[in-house]
């Protein structure tokens, strides 16, 4: 049962992965594609993308807005973006900049005076000199991560990456033409990975591990100790870390959680670090990240998009660029957002405590998400995340995400990027669809 390293069939509690491209149909409509001239030819795609599903988590938030469209009353728990609107500084900041010229090209690494904010955002964050020639503005982290994979890592090379993961690394990894191996994480330790399950996972062929704290979907945080020790552990194979910390300022156990470069030790000579504006500044739609790398790894990613994104947005990039300028009250504006998930997340834990009693979730120090276990409710032919998932939306009307999608189809994701209220009406619906004698009342 459990996820064997290096064995993405292995996703725990769904079987084999035959299961997986089936189930996320479920989630997804079939492709419509319109024909000028209608023709039977069968498409044949290209070995690049052999097995690329479409991302799990999009695929979910979609159907629940299509319900909504038919007047299904929905509870969407399963966002992966903040609820909030993006500050009004920041929106003036890009209305300002698109009324005075902003709306051509920019340098594919990004506009220079965002590279610098970054590089100082980061100094202030890490107590490093960090040089602005690192940065790379990417349209949105994801990018920074495709980039770094596809610069790094090739043919033969395998991939590790703790598992639960972020659903979109297999394919990330994949698209580079790398292996993914997946490293099933301590469940003791809030499924993260230590040396020794990292070591276990390993071969001669392992040039990668991307590291993803605070983590989706379970909120795990990597103390600083823990950090040095796999970075001790990767320096010394030789094994590339990808250190995607885009949740690093949703944190609640200290202001943002420990990062890579702020080991004394760690060195750009094998360490990417990711982050961006999504979720940090509720700025999901504006497809803003960022790499921060050696300047010669920096220059042979921004080579790479220049050739496909040529940059990211102008636009996107001034907003930004308020972003991480600010001081004062907007900066206060933008710590208050991590204030209420810190509150959300006290709200959610009490009411799981309270009307799921006994339910095993991880509880969460950073990110916005529960990643609860669920196979103790399998029954009446429901026999995973999946199809429990299936069930909530379909008799309860709650959106959740499986953990199939993440590598553990025994848990689901909840999101709280909700208010307070929606919180209590989504967990109340599902205490009484999965526990209807131990709670959730009739209100
Ligand atoms: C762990 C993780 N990394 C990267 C991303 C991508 O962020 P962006 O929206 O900036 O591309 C996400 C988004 O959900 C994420 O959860």
């Amino acid at each position: 049962m459990d996820c064997q390293a290096g064995n993405l069939t292995g996703v725990r509690g769904a079987g084999k992965l035959s299961l997986w491209p089936r189930d996320r149909a479920v989630y997804s409509r079939p492709l419509r594609t319109t024909h000028l001239h209608p023709t039977k030819t069968a498409l044949h795609t290209s070995s690049n993308i052999a097995g690329l599903q479409p991302s799990a988590t999009v695929a979910v938030a979609a159907l629940a807005r299509e319900l909504r469209a038919q007047g299904r009353d929905i509870v969407d728990l399963s966002a992966g973006e903040p609820d909030f609107d993006t500050p009004a500084f920041i929106r003036s900041a890009a209305i300002h900049a698109i009324e005075h010229g902003a709306t051509r090209y920019a340098a594919a690494p990004g506009i220079q005076p965002l590279r610098e904010a970054i590089a100082r955002d980061l100094a202030r964050r890490t107590g490093r000199e960090i040089d602005p020639a690192g940065v790379v503005v990417t349209a949105g982290a994801k990018q920074a991560i495709f980039n770094a994979c596809f610069v790094l890592f090739g043919p033969g090379d395998r991939v590790l990456f703790p598992s639960p993961y972020w659903t979109s690394y297999p394919d990330i990894v994949r698209l580079a033409r790398a292996e993914p191996v997946p490293v099933a994480g301590d469940p003791d330790r809030g499924y993260k990975v230590t040396p020794a399950l990292l070591d276990a996972a390993s071969d001669d062929r392992t040039r990668g591990l991307i590291l993803n704290s605070p983590c989706n979907p379970t909120g795990a945080v990597y103390t600083r100790e823990e950090l040095a020790a796999i970075y001790r552990w990767a320096a010394g194979r030789g094994v590339w870390i990808i250190s995607d910390e885009i949740y690093s300022r949703v944190c609640f156990t200290q202001d943002t959680a420990p990062g890579l470069l702020e080991l004394p030790e760690a060195s750009l000579d094998r360490a990417v670090i990711v982050d961006g504006a999504s979720k940090t500044f509720a700025m999901t739609g504006w497809r803003i990240g960022f790499s921060y790398s050696s300047a010669e790894l920096s220059r042979h990613m921004a080579a790479l998009q220049s050739h496909i994104t040529t940059s990211a947005a102008t636009p996107s990039q001034y907003a930004a660029l308020a972003a991480y300028r600010a001081e004062g009250e907007h900066a206060a504006e933008l710590r208050a957002m991590s204030e209420t998930f810190r509150r959300r997340r006290d709200h959610v834990v009490s009411l799981f405590q309270e009307l799921l009693p006994g339910t095993e979730f991880v509880y969460p120090d950073g990110a916005f998400y529960l990643f609860f276990r669920v196979d103790g409710f399998f029954r009446d032919g429901v026999n995973s995340a999946v199809e429990l998932c299936r069930k909530l939306i379909e008799e309860a009307g709650v959106a959740l995400v499986p953990g199939a999608a993440f590598g553990d189809d025994r848990f689901v994701r909840l999101s709280f990027a909700a208010s307070e209220d929606t919180l209590t009406e989504g967990i109340r619906r599902i205490a009484r669809t999965l526990a209807p004698g131990s709670a959730g009342g009739t209100d």
